[in-house]
């Protein structure tokens, strides 16, 4: 993961960059740093920590330049402290490097640097970049130009390179560039009034670049206050037209709420005021339509909560439109994909539009695909947040989420806009096969009502929640339950409570409950039951009986009515269709972690170990 960014121009580049990292924060937040250069010096400063603590440290100790670099953690190799944190300097303080990927060959790279007398500081990979750059610049002929050096030195170093990696590097002996590389990993160059800027994502060249390049993989350019050269693999020069920056409002802004997770929370009445709409107008998107024209099958690729979505999605797709649909977790598909069949549209759902797993398994989907189609454009559909993301450079058709920024690092209102945009494909197919018309009418009509339901909802439902939460203060395990479309928010209501109170939580289908999972139940466990009226109300009723049987306290999530009396605590939605119900039952399930995490004192919004967008493998 990590972000990176670096800027070059006649400015004082720290501001610029500290701005630029606060930006891809989310990226990670475990540690930062920062480099510039100017003639005769290198500045290098490190903080563990969020990027407050960097901020600190620059304001007691400035540093000078108006070229250099930046970085904000999320650790791989070595622990996540200020000798660990990015840039990585060579043995001499000259070159220095950012990275945001893995370099997966590191090890004999570092022994053979090591046996020809380098010394390490940190425990990264990231380090022999350094080394090698500084290598490379020892061994080059006088022929070389001055102003070729760095750019000949960095592209020596990464042929040696195994992995996955964006990278920017600086260097003393030329302080007015910085040269940067992209292979597998997130880069985009920014091009500002005479300065220039490179970042692993939009939204830290926004404010200060008016355009954007995006570099290719294996692509290099070198960065001047003149201007911006690019390379390919080989190192010739290439041309590339530059795209206007969107402008997309990338400021956070938390409101009246305690933490953006909360906030977020509360938004999802706006999310489906504008997905309804879609999902009841057909068609949904022009190009689409074309893309869902004589599907067969989907098959859908996901991790973590997107995958939850896509589950959500699947079942969607099966009951409503009546095609035979597939969830993978997007880092096993990309090393076992299924045999291929005809007419098969393949979804890539990712809010961030960057985990790396999502993107893996869609490019290797696409390769499969014009091998054995060759005469057909390959049918990729990805489902995002940022439709300006690598996802949306990656597949032909997007449905862009719409949900604006998501500032929390688990996931709440980009998950709601996932299920609305799967019930808008699953509608408009279902039209298409014109399947279970009188489900479709009636998931309709459920539909048209739930902006209403879920704005009265999130406000009935925070205090019950909070109150709730009060009786986790000492939990160490809990289950949740559900079954048929409500198993995926089961299994999401128990990500949510593990991301952010780092309290142990497993969802199960009901009816598996007794297959093990009962043995862990007592008094102190306590169970969440999802119980909509359904085909299988009864029988996760019955499952609910047999965990109280076994003194677990027992929390219901369902409409209020004689049945769900045998919860201890009901978290009450409003009657719907089941099929509908997934869009309601999770908002319980997203407070009661929210408020469990909060009273626990803890950092909801960027809980530890984790990031928002995940770009290693
Ligand atoms: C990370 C985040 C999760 C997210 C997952 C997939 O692990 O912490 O909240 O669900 O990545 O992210 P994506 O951007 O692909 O939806």
């Amino acid at each position: 993961m990590c972000g990176i960014v670096a800027a070059i121009g006649s400015r004082k580049v720290a501001p610029l960059l500290l701005q630029g990292l606060q930006r891809l924060e989310y990226r990670g937040y475990d540690s930062a740093g920062l480099a510039t250069v100017a003639p005769g010096q290198l500045h290098c400063c490190k903080a563990e920590g969020k990027l407050v603590n960097l901020r600190e440290k620059l304001e007691k100790t400035p540093v000078a330049g108006c070229c250099g670099i930046g970085h904000t953690r999320w650790a791989t190799h070595g622990k996540p402290d200020a000798r660990n944190a990015h840039p990585q300097l060579d043995e001499a303080g000259q070159v220095a490097v950012v990275q945001n990927g893995i370099i997966e060959n590191h090890r004999p790279l570092r022994q053979h640097l090591e046996q020809r007398g380098s010394r390490f500081n940190s425990d990264t990979d990231t380090e022999v970049i350094p080394h090698l750059v500084a290598q490379a610049l020892a061994n080059l002929p006088d022929t070389v130009p001055p102003t070729d050096r760095l750019r000949v030195a960095v592209a020596q170093a990464v042929q040696q390179l195994e992995g996955a990696y964006a990278l920017a590097v600086i260097w003393l002996g030329q302080p007015e560039e910085l040269v940067v590389v992209r292979y597998h990993a997130p880069l985009l160059i920014g091009l500002g009034e005479g300065e220039f800027f490179c970042a692993s994502d939009t939204p830290a060249l926004a404010d200060v670049a008016s355009s954007i390049v995006s570099l290719e993989d294996g692509e290099m350019a070198r960065l001047t206050p003149l201007g911006v050269e690019l390379f390919d693999g080989s190192g010739q020069r290439i041309q590339r037209t530059p795209q206007p920056l969107r402008g997309g409002n990338y400021t956070a802004d938390k409101r009246q709420f305690r933490h953006f997770m909360l906030k977020e929370i509360h938004e999802q009445a706006d999310v489906a005021a504008g997905w309804v709409e879609r999902c009841l107008a057909a068609p949904i998107d022009e190009g689409l339509t074309t893309a869902l024209q004589n599907v067969q099958r989907v098959q859908l690729l996901a991790c973590g909560t997107s995958r939850h979505a896509a589950l959500v999605g699947a079942h969607l797709l099966e009951q409503l439109a009546g095609v035979p649909s597939s969830v993978h977790y997007a880092s096993e598909f990309r090393y076992a994909p299924p045999p291929l069949l005809p007419q098969t549209l393949t979804i890539g759902v990712t809010q961030s539009g960057e985990t790396a797993d999502t993107l893996a398994a869609l490019t290797i989907e696409m390769e499969r695909r014009r091998a054995l189609e060759p005469n057909s454009p390959p049918r990729l559909l990805g489902i995002t947040n940022r439709p300006d993301s690598s996802l949306g450079r990656l597949v032909p058709h997007i449905l862009d989420l719409k949900a604006g920024v998501e500032t929390g690092v688990a996931a709440t209102k980009t998950f709601l806009g996932q299920m609305l945009a799967f019930y808008a494909i699953a509608l408009h197919m279902a039209s298409q096969h014109q399947s279970a018309s009188a489900q479709v009418t009636a998931c309709r009509q459920a539909l048209a009502q739930l902006p209403e339901q879920l704005s009265r909802m999130l406000h009935a439902m925070d205090q019950c929640c909070a109150d709730l939460a009060h009786g986790f203060a000492e939990t160490k395990d809990v289950i949740y339950l559900g079954r048929g479309i409500n198993y995926p928010i089961a299994l999401e209501g128990a990500l949510k409570l593990k991301e952010i109170s780092y309290i142990h939580a497993e969802g199960y289908p009901a009816g598996e409950m007794k297959h093990g999972p009962i043995a862990l139940l007592d008094q102190h466990v306590p169970v969440v039951s999802i119980a909509t009226p359904g085909p299988v109300f009864e029988k996760v009723l019955s499952n609910a009986q047999e965990a109280k049987a076994r003194d677990a306290r027992l929390i219901g999530i369902g409409p209020v009515c004689a049945d769900t009396e045998i919860f201890d605590v009901l978290l009450p939605i409003p009657s719907v269709p089941e099929l509908v119900s997934p869009l309601l039952t999770v908002v319980p399930m997203q407070l009661l972690a929210y408020h469990v995490a909060a009273h626990r004192g803890l950092d909801v919004d960027q809980p530890r170990n984790l990031a928002k967008s995940v770009t290693v493998e």
